[in-house]
């Protein structure tokens, strides 16, 4: 079970929530079947474009089910769904209700699902109607920080603007304290801290970055860990995981592997995971992995005559085997 701690103070009516969240690994990966949403469907009489924006809902929450792993992720989202329909309906009733404070660190390393976890988030908020747009703008110290003093403000409310009535998704936000207190970063984070005040309505702010890194950062910066109550951890996939997203990704593109290639797959990606333990690259080295296997299959197939639709499909052995050759 996941546990979410939510803790109300009616006499502080500005703060916002706080969330604790503790999020033991589980081996129940699929989101009950969107168990809560079921619920409220019952409770509110459907209308139409209720129904419509309801349908949008499930889409995107089966979108986001069909990911692999990431079984804590998905439990905490679709309570964030619900906590916020709930907020909704009390507010109706006139019961006491807290100002939703979204903004979220996510932490974990690359290609354990950050981004795509974020987008998914983005579209869901604009069909529950926190977001205008729900648009995701992807961003790095690059993007915010400029070369003279003034500049990096100037960079900075540009990329919020694009942004705004979405997410503004920040890669490795640790990047903007590296230089400490005269770096330009530092004018990057107080522009940002300004923008989620001017439009604390309509921007989500998502801060990402490896675990250690953004705990520090967090540390080191404690007025901004105070605006982002939600934390979420992207674990690093196991292998049984990256087979199965090899597999996803393959039957995407229409491609199948055979059993043997498959094998060899998990043989060169056990290895890969062996000899690189802090960063292993995760799904997106499945993703290059794939992309070059499916490059030798076009090599193999182009001199071949007669070749079979069935043929265009698969990858074998040797196509995988060509690939670890390659590297
Ligand atoms: N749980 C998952 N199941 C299937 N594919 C995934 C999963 N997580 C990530 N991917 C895929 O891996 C690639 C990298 O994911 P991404 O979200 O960019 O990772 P990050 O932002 O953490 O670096 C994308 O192509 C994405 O679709
Ligand atoms: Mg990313």
């Amino acid at each position: 079970m996941v546990s979410i701690r939510l803790s109300f103070n009616p006499q502080k009516k500005n703060e916002p929530p706080r969330m604790i969240i503790n999020t033991p690994a589980t081996d129940q990966e699929k989101i009950s079947n969107l168990y809560m949403f079921k619920n409220l469907e019952k409770i509110v009489p459907p209308k139409e474009d209720y129904l419509s924006r309801h349908k949008k809902i499930e889409e995107i929450l089966q979108e986001l089910d069909s990911l692999i792993g990431l079984a804590s992720v998905k439990k905490l989202i679709l309570e964030l769904q619900a906590f916020i329909e709930i907020q909704r309906k009390r507010e109706k009733e006139n019961l006491l209700t807290d100002k939703l404070v979204l903004h979220m660190i996510f932490k974990g390393a690359p290609g354990t699902g950050k981004t795509t976890v974020a987008r998914i988030t983005g579209n869901l908020f604009k069909e529950m109607g926190i977001l205008k747009k729900g648009h995701l703008i992807e961003v790095e110290r690059a993007d915010l920080v400029g070369e003279y003093i003034g500049h990096t403000a100037l960079k900075t409310r540009e990329q919020i603007k694009h942004a705004l009535g979405g997410v503004l998704f920040i890669d490795e936000a640790y990047s903007l304290a590296r230089g400490g207190e005269r770096d330009f970063g530092k004018e990057a984070i107080d522009t940002l801290v300004k923008a989620m005040e001017d439009y604390k309505d309509n921007l989500i702010l998502i801060l990402a970055g490896y675990k250690n890194e953004m705990n520090w950062f967090l540390e080191s910066n404690p007025g901004l860990r105070s605006r982002f109550p939600i934390h979420i951890d992207f674990p690093d996939f196991n292998i049984r995981q990256l087979m199965l997203i090899t597999e996803q990704m393959l039957n995407m593109r229409q491609y199948q592997f055979t059993e043997e290639a498959k094998k060899k797959l998990e043989t060169i990606l056990t290895a890969h995971l062996a000899i690189t333990q802090d960063y292993n690259g995760n799904a997106r080295l499945v993703r290059n992995l794939i992309e070059k296997v499916i490059r030798q299959q076009a090599v193999r197939l182009i001199n071949q005559t007669n070749v079979t639709r069935n043929d265009l499909m698969l990858i074998t052995w040797y196509d995988v085997y060509q690939t670890a050759e390659l590297d």
